[in-house]
């Protein structure tokens, strides 16, 4: 367990000092499993989010985006079944009051793994994990809405509208990516469990009868995602098919894909038969047709099956800064470097100025702004040595560090330094731009 923590600790402590991530209203002492993106987290949120919309959504020409509102009218929860079924047990120890899951494997022999009182725990109750507030200036029960606890509900009280404003045929898809909210009676592990999130779901419609080939489809396009874009390495990634007791109310068939944290396999993305479950409610209880009608067979009519694909964005970023920590040591020295894919560094490339003198921070600067006016996020440090400017940027896990030294002025050419391999090529300053943008597609 020591290492666990250790792990985790370190993790942390580089997100804090390098501004990935820091805790929710820290200066009040921090809000409970409420996390923060600093100025590189939110550059590598922001990457992780682009990539997963450019594939999803962009390269493909059957899936559709959409931007949901978080607030939807409380009945879309009661067709759902979260309002009767998205409860978790709750029990609390009678001597210090502390509450846990009662299907925690560490209370099972009744004792309170706090305080350490036996039998400590009475009958579970069921606990609502969803968020509630009321809608407008009256608190009465009238007005009770919900924070959404998932993104998909969105999306299937929008399919007829997408299916006619965009003329989509079955099978298609629709995305989206947005916040979820969650009541979590323990919440955890750093931004793996916490109660707001953000999740990135895609709903696939497809003709009953084709959904078991659609999950084999979704769940290798998937894996692939990981491996090939997010750059994560294969042997951490596995599937977990659930079982009759774990499977959801709405699922038929689901599969986590898991990545081996240091606190075990954990899920971070869902992939789930939800059969016609949602659309038959949304029909049920609002009374309006939810059936696609085969434009080129309109006897052929009939409510989509639904293969989803649910990923927590936070989850996500979690495995990409797990995956990429390395501690190493280089000439002697350690060193700590994030190894993310080029694609998804908050920061491409570094330039600096070998000294402050001698012209060289003006032709750094120039650089810099090549480098903004292409677009490619760019970070301009002068200031202490070049082996300490390279260490920042290996913690920051920029791809590619540039140093302007007294050869530029003489032949144009600058120093570029590889993050994983350490070789140094000298190349022109002319060509920066280019041979970047190649690396970070
Ligand atoms: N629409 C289906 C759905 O929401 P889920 O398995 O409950 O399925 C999907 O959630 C993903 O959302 C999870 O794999 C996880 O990455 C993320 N997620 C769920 N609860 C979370 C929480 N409390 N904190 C962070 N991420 C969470």
């Amino acid at each position: 367990m020591a290492n666990v923590n250790d792990m985790m600790d370190k993790l942390v402590s580089l997100a804090k000092r390098r501004g990935f991530v820091f805790q929710s209203s820290e200066i009040y002492g921090g809000t409970g499993s409420v996390w923060d993106y600093g100025p590189l987290g939110v550059e590598l949120k922001r990457n992780v989010r682009d990539a997963w919309w450019r594939s999803m959504v962009h390269m493909r020409d059957d899936i559709e985006g959409l931007d949901a509102a978080i607030l939807m009218h409380p009945r879309v929860w009661e067709a759902s079944g979260h309002i009767a079924g998205f409860t978790d047990p709750l029990v609390e120890c009678k001597n210090c009051h502390r509450r846990f899951r009662g299907d925690n494997a560490d209370i099972q022999g009744g004792q309170c793994p706090v305080c350490g009182t036996r039998e400590a725990f009475g009958e579970p109750r069921m606990f609502n994990l969803m968020f509630k507030t009321f809608m407008g200036p009256v608190e009465d029960t009238s007005a009770v809405v919900y924070l959404r606890p998932e993104t998909a509900q969105g999306i299937y009280v929008n399919f007829q509208n997408v299916v006619t404003s965009s003329r989509q045929r079955v099978p298609f898809g629709i995305a989206q990516v947005g916040k979820a909210f969650r009541n979590e009676i323990t919440p955890g592990n750093f931004i793996f469990r916490t109660r707001e999130f953000e999740q990135m779901e895609m709903q696939f419609f497809v003709e009953p009868g084709s959904d078991d080939e659609w999950m084999e489809y979704w769940k290798a396009a998937r894996r692939q995602w990981h491996e090939e874009v997010m750059g994560i390495r294969p042997e951490k990634l596995r599937f977990h098919e659930h079982g009759a007791d774990e499977l959801a109310h709405y699922a038929k068939r689901a599969f986590d894909v898991e990545y081996e944290f240091p606190f075990g396999w954990q899920e971070f993305e869902g992939i789930h038969n939800r059969t016609d479950f949602d659309l038959k409610r949304h029909q049920e209880y609002s009374g309006k047709k939810l059936e696609y009608v085969d434009p080129t067979d309109t006897n052929k009519r009939y409510i989509p099956y639904i293969i989803e694909t649910s990923a927590g964005l936070d989850r996500t970023l979690l495995v990409v800064l797990m995956d990429a920590y390395r501690e190493e040591e280089v000439e002697g020295e350690q060193r700590v470097v994030l190894r993310f894919h080029p694609r998804l560094a908050p920061l491409k490339v570094a330039i600096f100025p070998l000294v402050k003198k001698d012209g060289l921070p003006e032709t750094a600067r120039r650089i810099h702004d090549t480098f903004k006016a292409a677009g490619i996020n760019s970070f301009y440090d002068d200031s202490g040595s070049i082996g300490r400017r390279y260490r920042r940027q290996d913690e920051a896990g920029t791809p590619f560090c540039i140093t302007v030294d007294g050869q530029t002025a003489e032949d144009g050419t600058v120093t570029m330094r590889d993050r994983d391999t350490l070789q140094q090529v000298r190349i022109s300053a002319d060509a920066v731009v280019a041979y970047i943008q190649e690396r970070v597609r």
